[in-house]
């Protein structure tokens, strides 16, 4: 993995995963090591963030790197009509890792071929999320204390949902049985249910959040109306789902309620305080995650 790009959840082995998994275990215990003192990353989000962005800045500022880059590309040459080719190979030229987050699918693939240096996606458009599927592995296996053979039930959008597909992707390394709870218009897309089918996981399809006393997570997401061309097809299914604290009750003890975040209506603020509620601790893995991810891919030396 060192100096290899990281763009799609498929770019990384079992091995390479559970690595990372191990190295975020060390940095959640080893917060600052400024080991990248005489490095620079380049911050490139063209669509907005705030997690995945600051846990990622975190990282950074605990590993020693200077961070260049820019929040927002209205404050970026792109305003001006340079392409994504350009704009990476002149950042390319000035740090020695790019962070990317782009609004369009196969964006961070193609910087990644136009960059003399390692690509981390930090979200393109509805197609990938790969490091938040390590910090969502990361939290999953703290929780649970495995990552096998774990009853996962996905609720929300699952059609544009980049969280959800890359973490299908990533748990189907660890026998896991799938329910999928989405409204008809949100279901999951067909190629990653033939994935699932190819490789003999047992998954099913809900349009209601029935049988939560089976599950072990609870992966909530949110419907993004930005993914949505017809508004009122989002003003249709924005409310699909509303967690509340009551729906636990007969939920297992190891149960875990996850969500990528940012929520806006789809975990009631009365879930915060039970404790199978796990999504801050699990923004919070994302610093851990990200420094190991960092780390990895610069081929750094713990102490
Ligand atoms: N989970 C996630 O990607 O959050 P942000 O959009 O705030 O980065």
């Amino acid at each position: 993995m060192k100096n290899k790009s990281l763009v799609s959840i498929n770019d990384y082995s079992v091995e390479e995963i559970l690595y990372i998994l191990k190295l975020a275990s060390y940095f959640e215990k080893n917060p600052i090591q400024p080991l990248m003192q005489d490095k620079v990353i380049a911050s490139l989000f063209f669509e907005p963030s705030t997690r995945t962005r600051l846990s990622f800045e975190t990282a950074m500022g605990r590993l020693g790197a200077k961070i260049i880059g820019f929040t927002d590309s209205s404050s970026s040459s792109t305003t001006k009509g340079e392409s994504i080719k350009d704009t990476i190979r002149m950042v390319s030229n000035y740090a020695d890792l790019i962070v990317m987050r782009h609004s369009l699918e196969g964006s961070v693939r193609y910087a990644s071929e136009q960059s003399s240096v390692p690509v981390i996606n930090a979200g393109d458009g509805a197609n990938q999320h790969p490091t938040q599927t390590l910090l969502d592995l990361y939290s999953i296996q703290k929780t649970q204390g495995r990552l096998d053979n774990l009853k996962i039930f996905l609720v929300g959008d699952l059609k544009y949902g980049r969280t959800v597909h890359s973490l299908l992707i990533a748990l189907s390394l660890f026998n896991p049985e799938f329910y999928f709870v989405a409204p008809e218009e949100l279901s999951l897309p067909k190629e990653y249910k033939l994935f699932l089918q190819r490789k003999g996981i047992t998954f099913y399809e809900d349009v209601e959040m029935n049988n939560l006393d089976k599950a072990d997570i609870l992966y909530m997401t949110r419907v993004q109306k930005e993914r949505f061309s017809d508004p009122m097809e989002y003003e249709r299914v924005k409310n699909a789902y509303v967690l509340r604290n009551s729906m636990l009750n007969k939920t297992k003890d190891n149960m875990r309620v996850l969500h990528p975040l940012p929520r806006v209506n789809e975990i009631d603020t009365d879930v915060d305080s039970n404790p199978k509620a796990y999504y801050f601790q699990q923004a919070e893995n994302g610093v851990y995650t990200r420094m190991a991810i960092i780390s990895a891919i610069m081929g750094l030396s713990l102490t």
